[in-house]
């Protein structure tokens, strides 16, 4: 396609929102040598989604709550209906941005108690989203990593060969190569080369996360830190980049003092290989929380040196004592094809209870990351900057940035003090030692006013 449909499309995408900018000044935007891709995660397809008149019976994923407010598109106390996913993917198709490819951060099954799930079910609903994805994008290449849901028991991924990865080895065959199919099956884990000098690695951080019973105490389970630091070693020395993707994101919960969303003990030695092989890695993305946000990712000294991204779900899902959810979610990267560096996230989202009020699809851009915060691109450096502005009392642009983390869900809920604190520590220091000091910095500025 021709950059001056691209440059109307796009310009017609900003202009629906409140974000708009100028057509020219858009258009100015679109370079040479920029090229985009999706990031898609956390569908959980909840196939028993019905609306009636019972609230109770809408959905099994709302275990027994009643729905808030059920519509066609789906409600927040349930997961996706198939129809949010299908309208998800034609909008994606319908704008037409002409991506390269789509990552898939995973998570394909409802939130239920175990015993409406088992391993047969988890694969049929992860069988239904890849040929679900397939159908709306038969050309385009696929990169899938495994969330915590995407297994029977839930959370209790294995550090070797089973049912599930070896369904998963099948089921995603037309995307991948027999090395990556090879991994996968063993482990839930493959690198892949995806473009000229550009590495896929699709990490299996499910072995990492704190519920997995069958990792307790392993110093490296299924082999994997051992294999990414050949991977990274090796991609160093053939001159690649590589773009990392997993579920359950590194560094501390933006929402949860102190918790780390994988072990410990697992996160420090993630981050002391990340901070090596920075010069390797271009780009972090991550899915688990449902929530959109960013990590920078600091060394010794405290330069910025890696860029991480959360991207937020596509389900609405809350748990009843939630004070707030996410509105649906997809997102697009833009980057550099020359040295792969990410250059600009552009968020699109579902106003859900406009689009179950109008019951049409009203699929549109939310923000652009560097538009929304007049940065140049989405490098360490910039999101480093933006950060320090977060820290200033009473920031709009924090504000913003807490409106984006629920995906436009509530624009009014304010997060200051503790809140803040929180999410400000969360972005910037991913390591013990760091995001203690950050923490307790926060407390001895409280008791001293
Ligand atoms: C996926 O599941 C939905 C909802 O149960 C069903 O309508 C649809 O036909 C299935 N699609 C595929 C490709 O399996
Ligand atoms: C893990 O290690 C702790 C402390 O050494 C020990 O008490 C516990 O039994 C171990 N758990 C398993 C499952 O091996
Ligand atoms: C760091 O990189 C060096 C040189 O490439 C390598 O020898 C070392 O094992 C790496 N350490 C970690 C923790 O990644
Ligand atoms: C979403 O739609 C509702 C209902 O029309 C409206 O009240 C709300 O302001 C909208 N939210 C956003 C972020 O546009
Ligand atoms: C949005 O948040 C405000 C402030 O917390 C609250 O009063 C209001 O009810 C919320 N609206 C929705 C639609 O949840
Ligand atoms: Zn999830």
């Amino acid at each position: 396609m021709g950059r001056f449909i691209l440059s109307c499309l796009l310009a017609h995408h900003f202009l629906q929102t409140v974000y708009a900018a100028p057509i020219e000044d858009h258009s100015k935007r679109i370079q040479q040598d920029q090229r985009r891709f999706w990031h898609i995660s956390d569908l959980h397809l909840d196939p028993t989604y019905h609306v009636t008149e019972d609230h109770a019976k809408v959905c099994f994923s709302s275990k027994g709550v009643p729905a808030s407010d059920p519509g066609l598109f789906g409600d927040i106390m349930c997961d996706s209906p198939y129809q949010l996913i299908q309208s998800a993917f034609h909008y994606m198709k319908q704008v037409d941005l002409q991506p390269e490819f789509i990552m898939w951060t995973g998570d394909s099954p409802p939130h239920v108690p175990p015993d409406e799930l088992s391993t047969d079910i988890v694969i049929s609903v992860i069988s239904n989203m890849t040929h679900t994805i397939r159908q709306f994008f038969p050309h385009l290449p696929v990169y899938p990593a495994l969330g915590n849901h995407d297994y029977w028991p839930q959370d209790q991924l294995p550090t070797s060969t089973n049912a599930i990865y070896q369904a998963a080895a099948k089921l995603w065959e037309p995307w991948l190569n027999a090395e990556a199919l090879g991994t996968l099956r063993e482990g839930g884990f493959y690198s892949q080369v995806i473009q000229p000098k550009l590495r896929l690695v699709s990490l299996n951080t499910n072995l990492y996360y704190s519920p997995n019973k069958a990792t307790v105490n392993m110093t490296d389970p299924a082999g994997q830190f051992e294999w990414l630091q050949n991977s990274l070693e090796r991609s160093r020395q053939n001159m690649e980049k590589v773009y990392i993707i997993a579920h359950v994101p590194v560094g501390y919960l933006p929402y949860a003092k102190d918790t780390t969303a994988i072990r410990e003990m697992y996160n420090q030695r993630l981050v002391e290989i990340f901070r090596n092989y920075s010069d390797v890695i271009q780009g972090q993305f991550y899915g688990h929380t449902h929530r959109d946000s960013i990590m920078v990712l600091l060394d010794q000294q405290g330069n910025p040196i890696s860029s991480l991204f959360v991207t937020p779900a596509v389900t609405p899902i809350k748990s009843l004592f939630e004070p707030y959810t996410n509105n649906p979610g997809v997102r697009m990267y833009l980057y550099d094809s020359l040295d792969y560096s990410l250059q600009d996230i552009w968020q699109f989202y579902m106003n859900l209870t406009e689009a179950n009020e109008e019951k049409v699809s009203n699929w549109r851009l939310e923000y652009s990351m560097t538009k929304a915060f007049e940065i140049k691109d989405i490098q360490p450096q910039s999101l480093h900057e933006l950060a320090s502005r977060f820290e200033t009392p009473q920031s709009k642009e924090f504000q913003k940035y807490f409106s984006h983390f629920m995906v436009s869900y509530n624009n009014t809920i304010a997060c200051e003090g503790k809140c803040k604190a929180t999410q400000l520590c969360a972005l910037k220091f991913l390591d013990r030692d760091s995001y203690s000091k950050c923490i307790k910095s926060v407390k001895e500025d409280r008791t001293s006013e």
